[in-house]
């Protein structure tokens, strides 16, 4: 098996680096006037985290395409890491935005539409109850409440290295004795999250019944596959062991779908017949404008009920004005009616097999130990032989400069992955030539360190 040569990495890496900066002339100067009003030269921090020195500004994106102010053409397999699953601007989208446009934007009042969105949902996710957010952060933040309100018990209970946005309680690891600590970096938190929340690693059966044995956790808190540290998929009877003791305890659970929607039009939920108690989505819901759900089911809504003091209901922590706007719920009907179709799901996965297919093809003709992971219509790469059992062990195969380069040799050559991890999404208009080129230029990355 080859070795890699990390002086070769750093010379192509530094190598790369200028070409990015010869390639993007304008971006650089826009950036350079960004600073001076924009913390960061960034609107929004994450996006300092991309691979080249700066960001790219975009000029316009359309379906699995967007060039940027310096001309370049790029293939989007990043897609908003989610937020445009559903391709840049899908027709459908943008059809109801511009109706719903000329018709009121937002008014705290509902639509009729509204009622359709419900009905999906029912039908998608086989919950019967459903309120709306704007973000998935937010739809997360509101079911915590709802759920420690409705069990009257303090903690929650998340996975090692999980993200569910910027939900304060979730910003918790084990350290390498396995001790819960505050996560690295968690910037100024209102109070340590050991003393909210319990973290435990994914697949770990006995850490799970032992932390819910106390009784003392409202809920657990997970993705159903863990996607935000690379795709970490369940082991075999794991959720029928978490549903299993989620309701022994008396613990509610809530599954997160806000990524692993890439597994069905249903989300993993959908397509592997879980039942939590609580669903939150959002991102890609409305094609890219803000819109979340969180769904729940008949035992959450009344017990619920029963503890809400309606006259309070816009002070109690649960809200945002903007929530179940009218162009939100617009651009949702119409990208569920029209865009996250079963069609598109099942042509994705597709496309997507034939994406994996192409890196492992490569994989194997340089016997790298490496492997390539697929949930769905999405799919990473990573630089460790075998599939991680959890977060600690995902954590601790992360190599920063490797997965720089590999990103910045794709970014300069027409390809945008994920920035965190090696990410691809399929969204409806990429196509097979769109795979073909990012298998190529993979190729291509990989015979500059190992060739
Ligand atoms: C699983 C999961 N849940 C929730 C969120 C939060 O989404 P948002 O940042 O849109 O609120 C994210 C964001 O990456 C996520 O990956």
């Amino acid at each position: 098996m080859p070795s890699l040569d990390r002086n070769k990495l750093s010379l192509l890496l530094h190598a790369e680096e200028q070409l990015f900066h010869k390639d993007h002339p304008v971006s650089y100067g826009l950036y350079q006037r960004a600073r001076k009003s924009l913390h960061g030269g960034v609107p929004m921090l994450w996006m300092i985290r991309w691979a080249g020195s700066f960001p790219v500004f975009v000029k316009a994106a359309r379906g699995a395409h967007f060039t940027d102010v310096d001309g370049n053409d790029y293939i989007d397999f990043c897609l908003g890491d989610t937020g445009a699953m559903t391709g840049h601007s899908p027709d459908a989208t943008v059809k109801a935005i511009r109706e719903q446009i000329e018709k009121g934007i937002t008014l705290m009042l509902p639509y009729e539409d509204v009622i359709w969105v419900g009905e999906e949902l029912q039908r998608r996710f086989k919950l019967p109850f459903w309120q709306f957010a704007l973000t998935a952060t937010d739809a997360n933040r509101f079911v915590l409440r709802m759920a420690r309100m409705i069990t009257g018990r303090p903690k929650i209970l998340v996975f090692n290295y999980c993200y569910h946005g910027t939900v304060d309680e979730t910003f918790i690891t084990l350290d390498e004795e396995g001790a819960p600590i505050s996560r690295p970096n968690n910037m100024g938190p209102q109070i340590d999250p050991v003393h909210t929340t319990k973290v435990i690693e994914f697949n770990d059966v006995a850490a799970l019944e032992t932390a819910l044995s106390a009784g003392d956790v409202a809920a657990v808190l997970a993705e159903p596959v863990m996607t935000n540290i690379g795709i970490i998929h369940p082991e075999a009877g794991f959720h029928e062991k978490l549903r299993e003791i989620t309701r022994r305890t008396g613990t509610l659970l809530i599954i997160d779908e806000t990524h692993t929607i890439c597994a069905g039009p249903g989300g993993y939920t959908a397509a592997h017949g879980l039942q939590p108690d609580f669903l939150t989505l959002g991102k890609p819901l409305a094609g890219g404008v803000p819109a979340a759900i969180y769904g729940f089911t008949e035992e959450v809504s009344k017990a619920f009920n029963e503890k809400l003091a309606l006259d309070d209901a816009d002070v109690g922590g649960i809200g945002g004005t903007l929530a179940g706007n009218a162009l939100s719920i617009a651009a949702m009907k119409a990208t569920l009616q029209n865009v996250l179709t079963d069609e598109f799901y099942a042509q994705a996965a597709k496309l997507q097999e034939y994406f994996t297919a192409g890196v492992e093809g490569v994989i194997r003709e340089f016997n790298l130990p490496w492997i390539v992971k697929r949930l769905g219509n999405r799919s990473e790469y990573w630089f460790r032989p075998t599939p991680p059992k959890n977060g600690g062990e995902a954590h601790a195969a992360i190599d920063v400069e490797l997965d720089r380069y590999m990103h910045l040799y794709a970014l300069n050559r027409g390809i945008l992955m994920t920035p965190f991890h090696n990410m691809a999404l399929i969204s409806p208009a990429t196509t097979q030539a769109d795979v073909d080129h990012h298998t190529k230029v993979f190729r291509e990355a990989v015979q500059s360190l190992f060739g």
